[in-house]
């Protein structure tokens, strides 16, 4: 079988490509390197078909989707506060971008997708925690918001020409390979500050939860549901909730160093408390996270010490 990853230069695809080839699939990866890095899939680049260019560019898409039976669509514009001050550009790949890969799927006669969403930005601030796939969705940010229009034109592409899918809503992801210079990743940002020896920022009191989610747990998650093809949505989180302050003394305790924490004010779109309910993966897809936070820090940690250095 072969596989379309698009964005999969990217934290989250270059893993998932890794893991794909692990079970020999063929794998097509399809990025405009705008976030994504050549050094992520460096290792395992001539075992696949890199298509360099952009989802918004039919002809490319079209190139990409030759000899394709399934797709991962992963490429997107990641960071809320980014797609706040720019909504036109976060909705121009997040949603014109998705759209275009749909149209020539069908083209293409390929009808079997795995669209990787959010579930830390689609609920707004959510009335229960942990929040369920049936809660009702109410973005705060134009990320959050585009992402979940792409979900709804999937959902349209099903009913109209039986298109089938998997929605995936991860939490946070965090892991080797997540950009620390980037908006998004807040404990690879934090990781970065402690190689360099940098004071921590944290935007508002430092109470605000996140959920966060080790990136091979996600990956694993991925496969589950490409297989499964249930034409349904998954949360995929721990349901556990972490403020930043505890998420800073566990990092100090991983890497048994001190940092100094400055003080910002919250920023446009985040929400304050969130974490997932992904009992529902757990039932139809027997997919549990596995990694713990401390784990996961520390397994990431080690691999920032070794290749960001
Ligand atoms: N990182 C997280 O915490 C998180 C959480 C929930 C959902 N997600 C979703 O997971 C997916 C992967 O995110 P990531 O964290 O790996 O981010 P990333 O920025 O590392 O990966 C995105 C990839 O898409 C590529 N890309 C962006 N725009 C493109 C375009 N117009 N054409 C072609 N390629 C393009 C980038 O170059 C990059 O390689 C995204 O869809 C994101 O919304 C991420």
């Amino acid at each position: 079988m072969k596989i379309l990853i698009t964005g999969g230069a990217g934290f989250l695809g270059s893993h998932l490509i890794e893991d794909l080839l692990s079970q020999d699939y063929e794998v097509t990866c399809l990025d405009n390197f705008s976030t994504g890095k050549l050094r992520n899939i460096e290792s395992f680049k001539k075992k696949i078909n890199l298509v360099e260019g952009d989802i918004r560019d039919s002809k490319i898409v079209m190139n990409a989707l030759e000899g394709v039976d399934f797709t991962f669509h992963l490429a997107a514009q990641i960071s809320v506060s980014r797609s706040m001050r720019d909504p036109i550009f976060d909705a121009s790949v997040n949603i014109i971008g998705f759209l275009n890969l749909l149209e020539s799927m069908l083209k293409c006669g390929i009808k079997k997708l795995v669209y990787v969403s959010t579930g830390g930005a689609i609920y707004g601030e959510p009335k229960e925690i942990p929040v369920q796939e049936t809660a009702f969705e109410n973005p705060i940010s134009a990320y959050g918001l585009s992402k979940l229009v792409g979900e709804r034109y999937l959902k349209l592409f099903h009913e109209t020409y039986g298109i089938s899918y998997s929605i995936i809503r991860p939490a946070n992801i965090y892991g080797p390979r997540q950009d620390p210079m980037g908006e998004a990743g807040v404990i690879s940002i934090f990781l970065g500050n402690f190689l360099n020896k940098k004071p921590v920022v944290i935007f508002g009191d430092g109470y605000d939860t996140r959920d966060y989610i080790y990136v091979k747990d996600i990956t694993n998650m991925c496969i589950k549901a490409m297989h499964a093809n249930q034409n349904a949505t998954f949360n995929a989180g721990t349901g556990i909730q972490t403020n930043l302050i505890e998420l800073v003394n566990t990092i100090e305790k991983v890497t048994e160093m001190k940092t100094i924490r400055n003080f910002e004010s919250p920023r446009p779109g985040d929400v304050k408390h969130i974490s997932l309910d992904s009992s529902k993966a757990k039932n139809k897809l027997n997919w549990e996270p596995k990694v713990t936070l401390e784990k996961g820090i520390k397994i990431t940690w080690d691999w920032f010490r070794d290749f960001m250095n």
